[in-house]
């Protein structure tokens, strides 16, 4: 695949050069596996079975994917699906609510809608799988191929193989700290606090997920939560183009999660962790204001109204929903953090350099 885009990120007309070749067909994937951990921005079909609002299985959400409407809470494919194609997997990683034992050997994906990496992000949208037991259903894969692999040495050997790629976090701020008026996140810590404390649950998580076996793994910071259409609806942004105050608390999570990612690579000497900074790769070039229209139609909880209209020329577009990057600029992050275009992009490696490690 090799393409150019000119993409409008963040409000801003981004124009951005893209030349990657995907080679899929007969080549064997760089890894053997591939787990995925996170929230609605990789979930591809987990909370379809679970009572809660925050679920996309209804167009127009997969209405640019092959498969049409799955799950995915987005108009294609998510950073996760396009990452995995860029690694060389022909298919996509099943997720865990309906992998075979036949798939789980080249990885699940976790991902689910509206969680956090604290127990009650999202709750008031109903249930959801947070990152706890997301870790807890790892576990159960673990079990599950340990016994079709039936060679504990050698499913040691292989789970250290994979990439392990976690994308969690927004709803921690999303559909907890910004709801005062459910959650009392914020009247208990300041924003610098509220971070310290995501980050160290946090830590713990993906030192389990270490514990569990994983030695790559790719660690993504969170986007420009102040810059979604739904966020700027709700709070306004004086003048500014985003709303600064959550982008500046955002980004105390994401300095204190970089730092937490040296420490491990410092205390876990044969392990590799990556920080993939989204802001680096989310920064708006150009100076040419535009509005952050989200491409369908939103109702006020921020995600497409049920089998309305989107718009029709969705490779120009950032938001495919209130908060959720289209296809198009899913294709930029995982393109990024697969191969870092600028050096702040990935700290210390982009993903191909983790899949050859
Ligand atoms: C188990 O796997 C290891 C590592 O691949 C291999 O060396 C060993 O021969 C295997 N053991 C058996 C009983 O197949």
């Amino acid at each position: 695949m090799k393409g150019e885009h000119i993409l409008m990120f963040h409000g801003l007309i981004f124009v951005g050069l893209i030349h990657v070749t995907i080679f899929v067909v007969g080549a064997e994937p760089q890894v053997p596996c591939y787990f995925i951990f996170g929230d609605s921005l990789v979930d591809s079909g987990n909370n379809n079975a679970l009572t809660t609002a925050a679920k996309a299985n209804y167009k127009p959400y997969g209405i640019d994917f092959p498969q049409g409407v799955t799950g995915r809470f987005t108009n294609g494919k998510t950073v996760a699906d396009i990452i995995g194609q860029l690694l060389g997997f022909p298919k996509f990683i099943p997720p865990y609510a309906t992998a075979t034992d036949q798939e789980i050997s080249t990885g699940v994906n976790y991902g689910s809608g509206s969680a956090g990496i604290r127990e009650e992000s999202g709750s008031h949208l109903g249930d959801r799988i947070n990152m706890d037991r997301q870790l807890l259903n790892h576990e159960k894969t673990i079990s599950r191929l340990s016994a079709l692999q039936n060679n504990k040495t050698f499913t040691d050997e292989y789970l250290k193989k994979c990439i392990y790629l976690s994308n969690i976090g927004s709803n921690d701020y999303i559909n907890n700290y910004l709801i005062p008026s459910i959650y009392p996140s914020s009247k208990t810590y300041t924003v610098d606090q509220y971070a310290t404390v995501l980050v160290q649950e946090y830590s713990q998580q993906l030192k389990t997920i270490y514990n569990l076996g994983a030695r790559k793994i790719a660690v993504f910071g969170l986007g420009q939560i102040g810059c979604t259409p739904a966020e700027i609806t709700r709070f306004g942004t004086s003048g500014k183009p985003c709303v600064e105050w959550i982008n500046d608390a955002v980004k105390l999570f994401n300095d204190k999660l970089k730092s937490l990612v040296t420490e491990l690579n410092s205390n876990y000497l044969d392990a590799k962790f990556t920080f993939i900074n989204l802001a680096s790769i989310s920064a708006p070039q150009g100076d040419v204001p535009l509005p952050n229209t989200p491409c369908c139609q939103v109702g006020e909880d921020g995600q497409c109204v049920r089998d309305s209209n989107p718009c029709l020329v969705r490779a120009l577009t950032v938001f495919y929903d209130g908060f959720h990057p289209s296809e198009i600029s899913n294709t930029l992050i995982a393109t990024r953090s697969y191969i870092s275009v600028i050096p702040s992009d990935t700290f210390p490696y982009d993903i191909s350099h983790l899949a050859r490690l």
